[in-house]
């Protein structure tokens, strides 16, 4: 069976509307919790997160402060989950309430990763809000405080997800197939 329309375009998974609708929900609940905090940092992890970042962030009002973290997986023949920073955050988070935005949660690797690189930074608090979460996937135990959508598990793309750089800016999320 062909996963993809007659363009040859990926499958729609989530539409535009259904991520809109999401991301509101998440802002408002984000909205709430952060409502009393006057150094809030949102850190996305490039470049997966950031169409997601955007749209999440308009939609806040809480005063805040942005920064980015790259990241890659070492090539084969090194221990499995071993995360390479290919660009360090610029600000510091001692002491600050920091809000990390993925993409997408697999492994866990990647985030887990990064969790525990900012807490060892002294941040004064750690939340993690994923737009999608493989659970059936994960390695490692990661909490999800704010997470969008749960996925079986299959490769997706678009709305900042990419097959080798391909498909980023696809409105949609998409389910790609070789
Ligand atoms: P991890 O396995 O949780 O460390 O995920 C690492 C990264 O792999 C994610 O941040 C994504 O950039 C990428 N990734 C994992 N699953 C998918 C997918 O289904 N589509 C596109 N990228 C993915
Ligand atoms: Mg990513």
């Amino acid at each position: 069976m062909s996963r993809s329309d007659e363009n040859g375009l990926p499958r729609v998974l989530i539409s535009p509307a259904q991520i809109e609708e999401r991301t509101a929900e998440l802002a408002q609940q984000i909205d709430r919790d952060y409502r009393d905090s006057d150094r809030l940092i949102a850190v996305g992890v490039l470049k997966g997160s950031v169409f997601f970042m955007v749209d999440l962030l308009k939609r806040l009002s809480v005063p805040l402060a942005i920064d980015f973290f790259q990241t890659s997986s070492y090539g084969s023949g090194t221990q499995a989950g071993e995360i390479h920073i290919r660009k360090d955050i610029d600000l510091s988070i001692r002491d600050k309430d920091v809000l990390l935005i993925e993409d997408i949660v697999d492994t866990g690797y990647t985030l887990r990763t990064i969790l525990d690189l900012l807490r060892f930074r002294g941040a004064r608090s750690v939340r993690l809000c994923a737009l999608l979460n493989k659970k059936a996937a994960h390695k490692v135990e990661v909490p999800i405080d704010y997470c969008g959508f749960e996925i079986e598990e299959v490769f997706v793309v678009g709305y900042g997800l990419d097959f080798d750089e391909h498909y980023r800016n696809l409105p949609y999320i998409g389910v790609y197939e070789s």
